[in-house]
């Protein structure tokens, strides 16, 4: 027990009147909340919105603490509460005992059986992927991986649910969703209101996607059976405490939050890899000559995702240096102590994977993509230092998905086209939704052999 008072938590610097430090964060939010880490200490104040107070909490250690000690007692806050505020309630917005409720109901959709089963549908959809892209022509490898991405999310969850046709259409409108939540989060709540075609797009999409949703909801309610993908285990899933089944607008609205939580996050890992890889040819070689030994002629199947070492080190890796979250929040619900500090209720908390993975503290050389740091990681840095897919109670429940979801993406990819970078071009990350490549455009080349 500490007898002597914590210092007083400090204020970072540059805040203004009624902008806090939202010009800062416009300009460049990266540099912004890296310079946080240099600069300051295990908790400091920034204002993200004017009149709101947010400690951003730096210390591994403490970092920890809030995720998995308190992660229980506290509230999301603001970034989720939006997010619930634009979609609807999910497991991703709620906290305290309805979370450990939606959480139970979601599991069942995330085992290992079932991702077991969803390897084939992914890969599908990294082969059409793959015979869509020309050889020798530019490919803007962002953009490409979103489409993938959420196209292997959503067949995986109506793979026999609805119609090639209604598919298309149901990705469209969850593409528009997606971005448009990820612009909503940041601004303030007035902006949501303005009749501009931005809102007018994003309310239409949202809305045609809960109707295309709940469509198929009726239909498969109709046939009286599921078809084994992900909506019919949603659909099958029952309320503890009711003992009902989910409604239509729950499913919906868990849907609608894994297309958010589940998309744009594995499309800038699989970006992040495909620049890395890219721009080191030994590492390429590396894991082509596993993907030989490994799978040979065959393809990727869900027994090798444990079976190829240093594709997973690369993964890891990817997830240190280019981690997509930049801001987690959480917010106090009664009088927390967090270390020697004691907060009031209401105080937004924050942390920032981007900036403590790259801490030269905990990682050497940080900027240095080096897959094999990992080799011999394990002693090196503190509980707290790397956290993929955060801790605790709200540990990410597409973690086992989203790994999956990589090496069948990555095996797939990397074996049929080089993706070749223009010589001299610095990729830049920009925070978005997710901290991801400004632009990657790279030139598709057939892979010989
Ligand atoms: C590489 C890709 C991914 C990364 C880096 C990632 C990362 C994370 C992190 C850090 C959290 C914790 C957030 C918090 O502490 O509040 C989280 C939560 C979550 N993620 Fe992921 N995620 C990825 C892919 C996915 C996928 C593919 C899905 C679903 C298909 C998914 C669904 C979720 C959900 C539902 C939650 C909320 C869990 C809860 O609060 O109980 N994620 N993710």
């Amino acid at each position: 027990m500490t007898l002597v008072a914590p210092p007083p938590i400090p204020r970072a610097a540059g805040s203004l009147p009624l902008l806090g430090h939202a010009l800062r964060l416009g300009r460049d939010n990266l540099a912004f909340i890296a310079g946080l880490r240099e600069n300051y200490g295990p908790l400091v104040e920034i204002t993200l919105q004017p009149g709101t107070r947010t400690i951003v909490v730096q210390d591994p250690e403490l970092i920890r603490t809030m995720l998995t000690d308190l992660g229980p007692s506290l509230d999301k806050g603001r970034f989720f509460e939006k997010m619930g505020q634009l979609m609807g309630q999910s497991v991703v917005t709620v906290a305290g005992p309805e979370h450990v409720r939606k959480r139970r109901q979601l599991q069942p959709a995330f085992g290992r059986a079932e991702i077991a089963r969803y390897v084939d549908l992914m890969r599908g959809e990294v082969d059409s992927a793959v015979d869509g892209w020309t050889p020798g022509r530019e490919l803007d490898v962002r953009e490409a991986m979103v489409k993938l991405s959420l196209d292997m999310l959503v067949k995986t969850v109506f793979s026999g649910s609805i119609s090639a046709e209604t598919f298309a259409q149901l990705r469209r409108d969850l593409s528009v969703v997606m971005n448009g939540v990820g612009v909503r989060i940041m601004l303030p709540d007035w902006f949501e209101h303005l009749p501009i075609p931005f809102n007018r797009r994003f309310d239409r999409a949202r809305d045609d996607a809960r109707a295309t949703i709940n469509g198929a909801i009726a239909a498969l309610q109709a046939a009286g059976h599921g078809t084994g993908d992900m909506l019919s285990l949603l659909m099958a899933a029952t309320d503890e405490s009711t003992g009902l089944p989910l409604t239509e607008d729950q499913i919906c609205s868990e849907i609608l939050t894994l297309a958010v939580a589940g998309t744009e996050t594995t499309a800038s890992v699989l970006s992040w890899v495909l620049y890395e890889v890219a721009r080191n040819p030994a590492i390429e070689s590396r894991i082509l000559a596993e993907l030989a030994e490994v799978l040979g002629d065959r393809p990727v199947a869900f027994a090798d995702v444990t079976r190829l070492p240093y594709l997973d080190r690369v993964i890891k890796e990817a997830l240190r240096l280019h981690h997509t979250g930049w801001l987690v929040t959480r917010r106090t619900v009664t009088e927390t102590r967090l270390g020697d500090w004691t907060l009031p209720p209401g105080t937004e908390l924050a942390y920032c994977q981007h900036a403590l993975h790259r801490d030269p503290a905990f990682f050497p050389e940080p900027l240095t993509f080096d897959p094999d740091r990992w080799l011999h990681s394990e002693q090196t840095f503190p509980q707290g230092a790397y956290l993929p897919f955060g801790a605790g109670k709200h540990k990410c429940i597409g973690d086992r998905f989203a790994v999956t979801e990589l090496i069948t993406a990555l095996a797939t990819v990397l074996r049929r086209v080089r993706l070749e970078l223009t010589p001299g071009l610095t990729v830049r990350p920009v925070a978005r939704a997710t901290v991801r490549p400004r632009t990657l455009v790279m030139t598709v080349r057939a892979r010989a052999g």
